[in-house]
């Protein structure tokens, strides 16, 4: 089946290249030229572990192309995905959906052949209804059905999230949509993936209850965190503890410097504004976006604490190692870093940091900060080393090395990945999350 996907960012490129992988002809659309010619030329706009050589081999293959024509790329396309953005709108924290619309419209006007929409885009509950109306409206002689079909993609591990996924959800009342649906995904049913066919509503509301369940999961953790730090608990144990009830499960569960990326901090708003919209108020999830934002800030205060205190930190440097919201990505997107960077640089403390992949990104977000070339040139000079983000790179330390190069031998681990009882052993004064 001839696959087009409108907007080849983060979901579309990574959907796009793993439908070709299956054997789709998949034609990959942006209104960005300057990007498709770098995707073209085999330059990714993202970084994501194994994506450059997915697209290349599809690409040489010949069941993957690239282009910013949209009436060509979609012409005799049998499914027509929708994967453009909807980020937070500016000011009341609604998903902004023009993308979304100004694409309906675009493809309403140019379809020719009966095909089914499908929304890839995580968007609120009804909005396939508008772009059916946008749709019908634009091109009243085509066949067309509108299905939404949210991703559950995690940024570094995205191929295999759609190559092996928990389940696939559709949502569409119609038949026949149904059936293309179930030709698109034919080949995961191999690897045993459920297909989930629901209604339109209910496959949006699943996508934005699935985020805030996660983020619910983390954040009481965390909490449970902070509380273990106060009676002398272990968190990992009681992530353990807990985690080992099939009920409740294991995953999820990691107590740290809060959540953040892409999803979670813009989904969870945009599920408050639906809720708030129509009066069913979700407020579970209104309190962990407030707990969530106060803890990012509270992990800057965390630092200082053990630097000393607000006086004694005053004039400090302090190496931030790992700035991303997660490993094996350069999405800065609400990461954690930025709010810690911030209560460090208002406290007057000099802040050196070094990320794997993220410092082209970061270096914008803050102008304070002194990006070094290696964690270990971050350390050199410093009076604590904080481990913001755990990329793979930072678990195993040269820690002899780190108390040469550093001022004091102080270590705040955000994530941890170190054994206190190790790391205390080789003279740090050590700091981490919910761990006595
Ligand atoms: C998430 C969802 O997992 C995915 O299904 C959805 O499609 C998009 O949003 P992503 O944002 O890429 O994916 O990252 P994820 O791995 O889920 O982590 C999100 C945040 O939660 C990160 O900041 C991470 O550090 C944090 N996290 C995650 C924890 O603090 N503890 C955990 O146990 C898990």
């Amino acid at each position: 089946m001839k696959i087009a996907m409108v907007g080849s960012g983060y979901v579309g490129l990574v959907s796009g290249a793993c439908f070709a992988d299956f054997g789709h002809e998949v034609v990959c659309i942006d209104k960005d030229p300057a990007k498709i010619d770098s995707l073209k030329a085999g330059i990714m706009p993202i970084y994501e572990p194994g994506l450059a050589e997915l697209v290349a081999s599809n690409v040489k293959a010949g069941r993957l192309t690239f282009t910013t024509d949209l009436p060509a790329g979609i012409d005799g396309a049998g499914a027509i995905f929708i994967a453009v953005g909807t980020p937070s709108r500016r000011g009341d924290g609604h998903a902004d959906l023009s993308y979304v619309y100004a694409v309906a419209q675009e493809i309403g006007e140019h379809l020719q052949q009966p095909a089914v929409i499908v929304t890839k885009s995580t968007v609120p509950v009804g909005t396939g209804d508008e772009v059916e109306r946008i749709l019908a409206e634009a091109n009243p002689g085509v066949k067309f059905a509108v299905a939404s079909n949210p991703e559950f993609l995690r940024e570094g591990a995205a191929i295999t999230d759609f190559k092996r996924p928990d389940r696939i959800v559709v949502g569409t009342e119609d038949e026949w949509a149904r059936g293309v649906m179930n030709e698109v995904y034919r080949p995961l049913f191999l690897n045993k993936a459920p297909i989930l066919f629901t209604s339109r509503r209910s496959s949006e509301l699943i996508k934005y209850a699935a985020n805030a369940f996660l983020a619910v999961k983390i954040t009481f953790i965390n909490e449970m965190a902070d509380l273990c730090e106060k009676v002398g608990a272990d968190v990992q144990d009681v992530s353990r503890g807990i985690g080992m009830d099939g009920r409740i499960g294991s995953k999820f569960l990691h107590a740290g410097p809060g959540y953040g990326g892409s999803c979670f901090p813009k989904d969870t708003l945009a599920l408050l504004k639906t809720a708030e919209d129509y009066e069913a108020p979700t407020r579970i999830v209104e309190a962990v976006v407030k707990v969530n934002d106060a803890r990012k800030r509270a992990m800057g205060r965390k630092v200082i604490e053990a630097l000393g205190g607000m006086d004694a930190a005053r004039g400090k440097q302090v190496a931030l190692l790992g700035l991303t919201f997660k490993p094996n990505t350069d999405d800065m997107r609400d990461a954690p870093s930025i709010a810690i960077a911030q209560a460090l640089d208002d406290a007057g403390v000099k802040v050196t940091a070094y990320d794997p992949e993220g410092m082209g990104h970061a270096a914008p977000l803050m102008a304070h900060v002194t990006m070094r070339d290696s964690a270990y040139s971050a350390i050199e000079g410093a009076d604590a080393v904080v481990i913001v983000t755990e990329w793979d790179a930072f678990r195993a330390l040269d820690l002899d090395r780190v108390k040469r190069l550093a001022k004091a031998p102080v270590l705040v681990d955000l994530r941890n990945i170190y054994d206190p009882v190790e790391v205390r052993a080789k003279g740090f004064h050590y700091t981490s999350i919910g761990r006595p």
